[in-house]
């Protein structure tokens, strides 16, 4: 998509995009194009009970030598960044398959809301369509073209440079989410990770045999039935001062989760494909890091690894010991990622000594049962680390939600045989006891564990994302470090 940005004026041909307030209250730009149109937009809005609610969209054609798209902005004081995204995300929807080939942004707004529209205009317009052979050319998308209008487009080009970096970011996650695990394997993740030098990334690839030097024996048990071999990917943003302690990000990359010996059922089991989603995630915040060449040190370690059953996969039973020396009685192979994260992050903190360090992860199926598909869960250790991350998600729309770190439950993964076990044996506080678990490893470092089963990929089209792979998390984990790491 090529987005740019000009003054306020007539726009040269496509759908011209105008906003009315709560009440069908037009803007400037709104008036300008209804006079011009000799009352059209006032007339449509009539016939269309159109009151200016935010997310309402009054497509008029008809006109002389133009197509306006009349958008409702809601209440004028409530129209930030984020209700620009809602309003930007609609836009791109509406016409990204509809023949139109450009679409002009014309609303009464400063020059950040105005870039936060096209944004959210450009992460709407993702597709995946490299597999599709049989498209018709009605389904194939027409917008190439996105133009801001402000009363500062230098401003507001200069915003968009960061918001680029970040659209790529997101779009590089949903790549690496969306794609199938015969295409993206432990190997195949590294090797596209390996992209990631050409933008500044310092990128180092472990296999088996370092893994097992390093008696990282909890990641390598679950890749221990997989015809694929295990990897684990260091990635290295150095934007920062020499020396200063880097956040530290940690992901589950699990590219395919069969339950391994104590298999899945297979329904649904298709969505497995996506249990790398925090690896893919933290790939993706590295690359709109290094894109817009933020100033602070970030280190990533990615754990990828495939969960199958086979002849020699590891058994419900089996004890593994793990990096930090501690010992882990696999009572459920289910319960995988805890294991992969278990020497990730011990890795990680030994390795990085971090400020602090935060792992994302589709941990836990109970993690949705518990909040549903709105928020991500966040446990951590540290209230301001916490409330940090909050914030981030706040400001971007991706909410998190903590729950508590729960002493009993931690009791209740005590194993008679070995220093842990990986489950309870019961179904209470799921994601809770997921958290325990990898509380164990984090050796009592500044740290935040991100559930996000429930929001790695979504079974419906919402304002930035189509149906599939959404890209959560990227732009929080850009913007927490851009507001706790960057001076
Ligand atoms: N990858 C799953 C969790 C998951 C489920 C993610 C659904 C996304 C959608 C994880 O490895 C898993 O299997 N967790 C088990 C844990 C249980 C065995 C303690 C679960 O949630 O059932
Ligand atoms: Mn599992
Ligand atoms: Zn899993």
């Amino acid at each position: 998509m090529d987005v740019k940005f000009s003054e306020f004026g007539a726009a040269k041909d496509g759908v011209l995009v105008v906003g009315a307030y709560d009440g069908g209250r037009l803007s400037k730009q709104a008036q300008a194009a209804d006079k011009k149109h000799k009352g059209a937009l006032s007339q449509a809005m009539k016939r269309n009970r159109f009151k200016g609610g935010r997310g309402q969209l009054l497509d008029i054609v008809g006109l002389k030598d133009a197509r306006v798209a009349l958008v409702g902005l809601g209440k004028a004081d409530g129209f930030d960044a984020l209700a620009a995204e809602q309003v930007g995300g609609t836009v791109a929807a509406r016409y990204l398959t509809s023949g139109e080939s450009r679409v002009t942004f014309a609303l009464d707004v400063t020059p950040d809301v105005a870039v936060a529209a096209a944004l959210a205009a450009v992460l709407r317009s993702y597709r995946f369509d490299k597999y599709r052979t049989r498209l018709k050319d009605e389904q194939k998308p027409s917008l190439k073209r996105i133009d801001v209008q402000s009363d500062d487009p230098a401003a507001a080009k200069k915003l968009w440079k960061t918001a680029e970096a970040v659209a790529e970011g997101v779009r590089f996650t949903r790549d690496l989410v969306t794609e199938p695990a015969n295409v993206i394997f432990p190997q195949s993740f590294a090797d596209r990770c390996e992209e990631l030098k050409e933008h500044g990334i310092e990128v180092e690839v472990l296999g088996e045999k370092e893994l097992k030097a390093l008696g990282a024996g909890a990641i390598l048990g679950v890749g221990q039935g997989s015809t694929k071999e295990t990897k684990m990917v260091v990635l290295q943003w150095k934007g920062g001062k020499d020396g200063d302690a880097p956040v530290a990000l940690v992901g589950k990359g699990v590219t395919f989760d069969t339950g391994g010996i104590s298999l899945k059922p297979g329904d649904g089991m298709w969505d497995m494909k996506w249990d790398m989603g925090g690896a893919g995630t933290i790939a993706g915040a590295m690359k709109a890091l290094a894109l817009r060449k933020a100033k602070a040190n970030v280190v990533a370690v990615l754990g990828l690894v495939e969960n199958m059953p086979d002849g020699d996969a590891q058994r419900p039973g089996d004890i593994v010991t793990s990096r930090s020396g501690q010992t882990i009685e696999v009572w459920n192979t289910d319960a995988e990622g805890r294991l992969v994260l278990a020497d990730a992050l011990w890795y990680c903190q030994e390795r990085f000594k971090p400020r602090c360090m935060v792992d994302l992860a589709t941990l836990t199926g109970a993690i949705m049962i518990a909040l549903g598909l709105d928020h991500a869960g966040l446990f951590s250790n540290d209230d301001t680390l916490s409330s940090q991350l909050t914030a981030a998600g706040k400001g971007v729309g991706e909410e998190l939600w903590r729950l508590p770190l729960v002493e009993s439950l931690d009791r209740a993964i005590d194993s008679a045989c070995a220093d842990m076990k990986n489950i309870t044996g019961n179904r209470n506080g799921g994601s809770i006891v997921g958290a325990m678990f990898l509380q164990r490893f984090v050796n009592k470092v500044k740290w935040a564990h991100l559930d996000i089963a429930g929001v790695v990929w979504s079974g419906k089209a919402r304002h930035i994302h189509a149906e599939g792979a959404t890209g959560y998390g990227v732009r929080l984990l850009d913007r927490f470090v851009k507001d706790t790491a960057e001076g």
